[in-house]
């Protein structure tokens, strides 16, 4: 059998032979995590205004240190010391965590690596550039970080669940608390499920639950966890947009929208 000559040859950047909008899916994910950077940067400079009633900003949980009266109920370990650079706010002592485990994860690694530096702009458009080093060579090989940010993103999980419960507690009036729900309380919880969705959908989670074992229909419980994993896995790209959209919303609820609002629960 003989195979045809196959010839490499040079080509301008972002050359193609598609014909069809290739450039549409690279210059949405630029907009999209574009706007998301931008915001979540003016956040977690800001550092106010991230609890409403009794709902606490998921850009800011958890609240390792309050920054006045009211968000002291809320934290963990009382004030923000007065040694603490202005800039250092509530938001950048956690948040790190939660953008290494996006930021470092398969899908929007592939995602980025188009949208914002053309690496490759798209499949068969060519680069930009003439080297490729890849993810086997430093600065990239970093991302292998990713399976443990996430065991971090795993207890953010857990923290944030906790939110949703505390958000289930509203002033009775009598300096007590009695239980309702709100919309901020099914913001909230909206945000676990969509999290929890992405989080546990992870491929370095299929990995560890299911990776190991030579024989996977010998270890049942094991098993359906991998199959569980799979199918979030499944969708992880649905998941991680809305993931992202939706923590972005519960924190403009938290920011704008629960205040305008004033009461927006009802009590049991
Ligand atoms: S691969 Fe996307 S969260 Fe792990």
């Amino acid at each position: 059998m003989t195979h045809p000559e196959l010839t490499l040859t040079e080509r301008r950047p972002f050359h193609t032979q598609r014909r069809d909008t290739w450039w549409l899916q690279p210059l949405a994910v630029f907009v999209g995590l574009g706007a998301f950077i931008v915001y979540a940067t003016f956040r977690v400079l800001e550092g106010e205004h991230f609890i409403s009633g009794p709902y606490l900003s998921p850009f800011y949980s958890p609240l390792l240190f309050g920054t006045d009266a009211h968000s002291l109920e809320h934290s963990w370990f009382g004030e923000m010391p007065s040694w603490m650079p202005a800039l250092i706010t509530p938001a950048a002592l956690i948040l790190w965590a939660p953008a290494g485990f996006r930021f470092t994860c398969y899908y929007y690694r592939g995602a980025y690596y188009k949208a914002f530096w053309a690496d490759p702009p798209s499949c068969t458009v060519s680069e930009p550039r003439k080297g490729y080093r890849g993810e086997h060579s430093f600065p990239l090989i970093i991302q292998n970080i990713h399976r443990y940010f996430l065991y971090l993103a795993l207890i953010f999980l857990i923290i944030l669940s906790y939110d949703v419960w505390v958000a289930l507690w509203f002033p009775d009036g009598n300096g007590g608390k009695t239980l309702g729900i709100g919309i901020g309380t099914l913001v909230l919880a909206g945000n676990v499920i969509f999290l929890g969705g992405y989080t546990l959908g992870c491929h370095s989670l299929r990995h560890l639950v299911g990776g190991v074992v030579d024989l996977l229909s010998k270890a049942p419980i094991r098993r359906r966890a991998y199959n569980c994993v799979t199918c979030l896995n499944e969708r992880h790209m649905l998941w991680a947009w809305m993931s992202l959209f939706w923590v972005g919303f519960s924190d403009v609820y938290v920011r704008f929208i629960g205040p305008a609002l004033g009461q927006d629960w009802i009590t049991f």
